[in-house]
């Protein structure tokens, strides 16, 4: 028999979302006649902006004639969508991207979970705990950890806690580390970076040679202006970070999907001989290998993000959500409950009341007032007794769901 791929069975039960959708499933399967909020996976709940639709009507009606049909595209993108994207999130910021540094995909949980493939295999990687799930089972998958312990790591992984103790701003990994992920704002506590901190990230990367994998999808929910959107905002960063972005939250594409990934060609790794190699070369053979294009309608759509009027459209979306975020924390705030983020993410991070574990919790928010979120520990054992509300819900189910909140 054909032997399996055994560190499949290294991964602690299933991915965290999948187990929270079977839990409500089995709840509202036996409850039929009760009204779930969903506020757990952070999925966006307002529809596409209007000048997304029409760029993509427009682009789907070219690709119905001959002159404007499109078959594969570029693997890296379009052209057309590469400037703007440089143009609008690099060069107004005062960072100088170039076009073959860009890879347009269709999502960054792709992205995060494809970089591995690049490393060596005995890289190791260092990761915060509470984190997002998918930069440790890629990990897993590859097998460059050891099983789980007592204490829910993998041996094999550095794990930097990242608690109420220390403000939720993991201490650098104590131990080497070849790669770093960092994820700001972050996912799941909603905490930023400031520029004084990336500057010591990026410090302590060029010092012990590590690469950061540097997760910004949430950028575009930053209000505080002093807060970097890019890491390579910061000097030195090109030699030591790839970036992660993604339309999904900003823009409305988590079922469109279209994200990129920025790796400069100044970030360099070693063969065992010591050969230089840039990562951007190894991506680039990679991607054009195993991905054909994210389609040419989907770039249309996100390439209309750029525009005047669709930066105003998706502004006021962000604003929407940014408001949930601000109803949450204060309405549960004022009833009591410790919050944390918020305030430049789409994710409020809670201690649990009476020291609940946080599935107890999301138990009884699930059974007491039809409430989904996302329990602490799903994201390591750091996060346990906290749990996660995303902000992407509609505005009445917020109001609702803070209001069964209070009554519990
Ligand atoms: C989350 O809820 O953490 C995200 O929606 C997951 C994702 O973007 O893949």
């Amino acid at each position: 028999m054909t032997r399996i791929n055994e560190n499949y069975l290294k991964l602690k039960a299933g991915y965290l979302f999948p187990e929270i959708g079977r839990r409500v499933k089995a709840y509202s399967d036996a409850n039929a006649d009760k009204r779930i909020i969903r506020l757990g996976i952070g999925d966006v709940t307002l529809p596409l902006v209007p000048s997304i639709v029409n760029a993509m009507v427009e682009a789907a009606k070219e690709m119905g004639t001959p002159g404007g049909f499109h078959g594969y595209g570029p693997e890296q993108g379009y052209s057309f969508l590469i400037n703007k994207i440089i143009e609008h999130d690099y060069t107004k910021r005062g960072v100088k991207i170039s076009e073959d540094e860009v890879f347009v995909s269709d999502g960054s949980k792709c992205d995060a979970g494809n970089i591995q493939e690049i490393f060596s295999l005995d890289s190791k990687i260092a990761v915060v705990d509470p984190v997002y799930p998918v930069y440790v089972d890629t990990n897993v998958m590859a097998g460059r950890t050891g099983e789980v312990n007592a204490h829910g790591h993998y041996e094999n992984i550095v794990y930097m806690p990242a608690t109420e103790a220390n403000n939720f701003e993991p201490e650098f990994p104590k131990e080497k580390a070849d790669i770093i992920y960092l994820c700001y704002p972050n996912n799941p506590t909603g905490m930023v970076a400031t520029k004084e901190r990336l500057a010591e990230w990026v410090a302590f990367a060029h010092k012990s040679g590590s690469i950061i994998l540097f997760d910004s999808a949430y950028e575009s929910f930053i209000q505080d202006p002093t807060i970097p959107k890019s890491i390579y905002e910061i000097e030195g960063a090109k030699e030591v970070a790839i970036e992660f972005r993604s339309f999904s939250k900003t823009a409305g594409f988590t079922g469109t999907r279209c994200a990129y990934i920025v790796i400069p060609k100044e970030l360099k790794g070693k063969t065992s001989k010591g050969e230089e190699i840039s990562f951007n070369s190894l991506w680039s053979r990679r991607h054009t290998t195993k991905f054909n294009g994210v389609s040419y309608v989907t770039q249309k759509g996100a390439e209309a993000v750029f525009s005047a009027q669709g930066q105003k459209e998706i502004g006021e979306q962000i604003s929407y959500y940014m408001e949930n975020a601000r109803l949450i924390r204060e309405g549960l705030g004022a009833s009591g409950y410790k919050i944390f983020g918020g305030l430049n993410a789409p994710y409020i991070w809670l201690k649990t009341p009476r020291n609940l574990k946080s599935w107890e919790f999301f138990d009884e928010l699930l059974s007491k007032a039809q409430i989904v979120g996302t329990p602490g520990s799903g994201f390591g054992p750091a996060g346990e007794g906290y749990f996660r509300l995303s902000a992407f819900g509609k505005r009445e189910d917020v109001l609702s769901a803070i209001e069964r909140i209070q009554k519990i």
